[in-house]
């Protein structure tokens, strides 16, 4: 039994987009260790080590010098079209990696709460439930599954928590994301082409943090889907950024998914259904619209 007063947390990939929202929304009262690979914190900061998920020296010195209670993993390559063309690589990073990571959680005793995806769906039986059959359609969603599988299969009681296309401000060096992206795009003034056939409830990083914070604090196991409370297509999600930022709506054209040739598939349409994250943890998602102004809100 992990004693919460003194629980010690160890965050992999610290500076991505949901790693850094953790460490912002983190309780006060958690002794936590982050880990960068290729984009280090531009100052000394204490409690950030280097950390390579395809290196188990790495890995073995991050665990042994700090010994975590508990592991969120969320480290690894997100790049759907990336994992499809460099299937090795990304086999390498994501399954790999997290072998590497579940095998230390084993040996240090810790509990692993294992990021996984929407992309474990095939996206034609929406809305999804944590009990839904996973069928991916694409490499990385292929990782993601195996991952889960390996993590039920070594560590008891670990927690899997799959979340849904997210959205907040990355840190700096990071990959943008839909909202941050469109943001640029549009402020340049350039065209941008948009699905209207790709469907997901947005969830805002931040939401996704503390419900991560919940489980953590309540010592919940289990699969968990989480999402924002609307399902939309990535061309209404373009829309509504648009009009939140005040730009240039009719920069954005709506395309069908098949437009874009060179890209891994997608799955249509995963839509969660948050009926398991709003019972079990109290969670209510968010609008889009509400994510997108409180994004703007933390930027003013
Ligand atoms: N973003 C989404 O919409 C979304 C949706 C569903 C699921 N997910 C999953 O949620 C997790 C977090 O996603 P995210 O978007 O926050 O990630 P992200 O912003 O792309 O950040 C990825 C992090 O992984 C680290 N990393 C990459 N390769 C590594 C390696 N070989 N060794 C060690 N660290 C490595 C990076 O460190 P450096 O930057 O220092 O190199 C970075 O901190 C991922 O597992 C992703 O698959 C994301």
């Amino acid at each position: 039994m992990v004693n919460l007063t003194f629980m010690r947390v160890l965050i992999t990939g610290g500076k991505g987009l949901l790693g850094n929202s953790l460490l912002k929304t983190s309780p006060s009262n958690r002794d936590i260790v982050w880990t960068y690979f290729k984009n280090p914190p531009q100052t000394n900061v204490p409690n950030a080590v280097y950390m390579d998920l395809s290196n188990e020296h790495t890995i073995e010195n991050v665990f042994s010098n700090f010994i975590p209670d508990w592991v969120i993993h969320t480290a690894g390559n997100g790049n759907v079209d990336w994992c499809e063309k460099n299937k090795e690589e990304a086999y390498r990073i994501n399954v790999e990696g997290t072998e590497n990571i579940v095998f230390a959680c084993k040996q240090y005793k810790a509990k692993i709460m294992y990021i996984s995806s929407n992309a474990v769906f095939d996206g034609n039986n929406p809305p999804y439930k944590e009990t839904d059959l996973a069928t991916p359609v694409n490499f990385y969603g292929h990782t993601k599954i195996i991952c889960e599988h390996i993590v039920k299969a070594f560590i008891e009681d670990s927690v899997i928590v799959r979340p849904i296309l997210m959205y907040g401000w990355d840190s700096e060096g990071e990959r943008s994301n839909p909202v941050t992206w469109l943001i640029k795009a549009l402020r340049e003034h350039k065209t941008v082409k948009m699905v209207e056939d790709i469907y997901v409830n947005p969830l805002y990083v931040d939401d996704c943090a503390h419900g991560i914070w919940k489980i953590v604090e309540s010592g919940k196991n289990g699969i968990y889907n989480f999402a924002g409370n609307e399902c939309m297509s990535r061309y209404e999600m373009a829309l509504q950024t648009a009009e939140v930022w005040g730009l240039d709506k009719f920069l954005i054209e709506p395309v069908k998914n098949a437009y874009f040739k060179d890209i891994a598939p997608r799955p249509f349409n995963t839509c969660y259904d948050t009926t398991k994250m709003e019972k079990n943890l109290g969670i209510k998602p968010r609008s889009f619209k509400e994510g997108l102004l409180l994004m703007k809100k933390e930027m003013e």
